[in-house]
């Protein structure tokens, strides 16, 4: 996807043809800043401080850091070292566990010599397939806007948190259909939550959308409810974090409450996501997957462009009141409508997920 007429991946090897390069997500929409990470230490900052974020991408730059890591030291036990750094820069999205999994079978069995170079190659590899899985979502969620266009014309999407573009190596996940659908000529209107703590709705979806030209507005994260009872949303569509086999769902936190309303007001709440997102070997979400807790700075501070045109955090919180901040919730799969997947729609259940990934059963 392109910021001011240049196009743009999530991650990317520099010119130099082995350092890593990312969009510092933590300084969009204000500037586009274009970090080159050198080792694994780089990308174990970047992960972790959210220079790069969202399931799949975070994927993509772990695996580009365990080649970093592999090309300073190869050996059995620097690469389980450094693997299980980059393993435990952020806890809920199974991406980062699939990805460096994939890259030590990969890896294991070869001399360390050879190490490096088929580490660049297998990262390649996993960015290039998040890329093609992201595209085939966008086709397998463009019916569900179809059909909704169909009925009454405009359709107005409510989404969570960031899942585009910025969130994948390209095209995103909750917002690759609405790409889709926006390029062929379908009216929308996408109602964005702000996703506090960190604002990654108002500050990069917002972003990303106003890019592409896809009309939208940004609405605080307690507004969804209402637009939901007044008839103001046709369908949500939100990312995940991580999906259990019978698909319950972790995203970003406040999205289990978006598919309360949504069951309460009879919205459809679709989940999109690559098959990297799905956890196989846990079924309870709410008891097993384990839920990130940031720092409560996030919560006792925002920050944002002041009028003189400097970005500052500002504190909006008492200095004596104690913050918590979970960052993801667990939405159950009763309250799911359904997944996108690249093999296609189906139910948020065992039988539907096996129906889609028989090879699981
Ligand atoms: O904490 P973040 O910004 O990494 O959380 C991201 C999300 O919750 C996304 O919805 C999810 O990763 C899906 S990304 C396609």
């Amino acid at each position: 996807m392109k910021i001011n007429d240049i196009s743009y991946r999530g991650v990317w090897l520099d010119a130099d043809g082995w350092s890593v390069r990312i969009i510092d997500q933590t300084r969009l929409p204000w500037s586009v800043d274009i970090p080159r990470l050198v080792d694994c230490a780089d990308v174990a900052r970047a992960i972790t401080t959210m220079q790069v974020r969202g399931a799949p991408l975070i994927g993509a730059v772990a695996a580009y850091g365990l080649a970093l890591a592999l090309r300073a030291d190869a050996s059995d036990a620097a690469m389980q070292r450094d693997a299980a750094l980059l393993a435990a820069t952020r806890p809920t999205a199974i991406n980062l566990a699939w990805a460096i999994g994939r890259m030590l079978a990969v890896l294991r069995d070869l001399p360390a010599s050879a190490r490096a170079d088929a580490a660049y190659a297998e990262a390649g590899r996993i960015a290039d397939e998040d890329v093609a899985q992201n595209a085939a979502i966008g086709d397998h969620g463009l019916p569900l806007i179809e059909a909704i266009a169909a009925r009454r014309g405009k359709v107005r999407i409510l989404t969570h948190c960031n899942a585009g573009w910025l969130a994948t190596v390209d095209w995103g996940t909750a917002l690759a259909p609405i790409y889709r659908a926006h390029d062929r000529g379908i009216e929308l209107h996408v109602w964005v939550d702000e996703t506090r703590p960190r604002n990654q709705g108002a500050a990069l979806t917002a972003f990303e959308l106003a890019g592409h030209g896809v009309p939208h507005a940004v609405v605080a994260d307690n507004a969804g409810g209402h637009l939901m009872q007044h008839g103001e949303v046709d369908l949500v569509i939100v990312g995940t974090d991580r999906v259990t086999r019978r698909g319950d769902v972790a995203n970003k936190i406040g999205t289990y409450l978006k598919a309360l309303a949504a069951h309460d007001n009879g919205v459809p709440f679709w989940v999109a996501l690559p098959s990297t997102t799905i956890d196989w070997q846990v079924d309870d979400g709410i008891s097993e997957i384990p839920i990130e807790q940031r720092a409560a700075e996030e919560v006792t501070h925002v920050s944002g462009l002041a009028d003189d045109g400097v970005v500052r955090s500002v504190r909006v919180v008492p200095p004596g009141s104690p913050a918590a901040n979970p960052a993801f919730d667990v939405t159950p799969a009763r309250l799911v409508s359904g997944l996108i997947t690249e093999r296609g729609r189906c139910a948020a259940s065992a039988a539907g997920l096996l129906g889609l990934f028989p090879e699981r059963g």
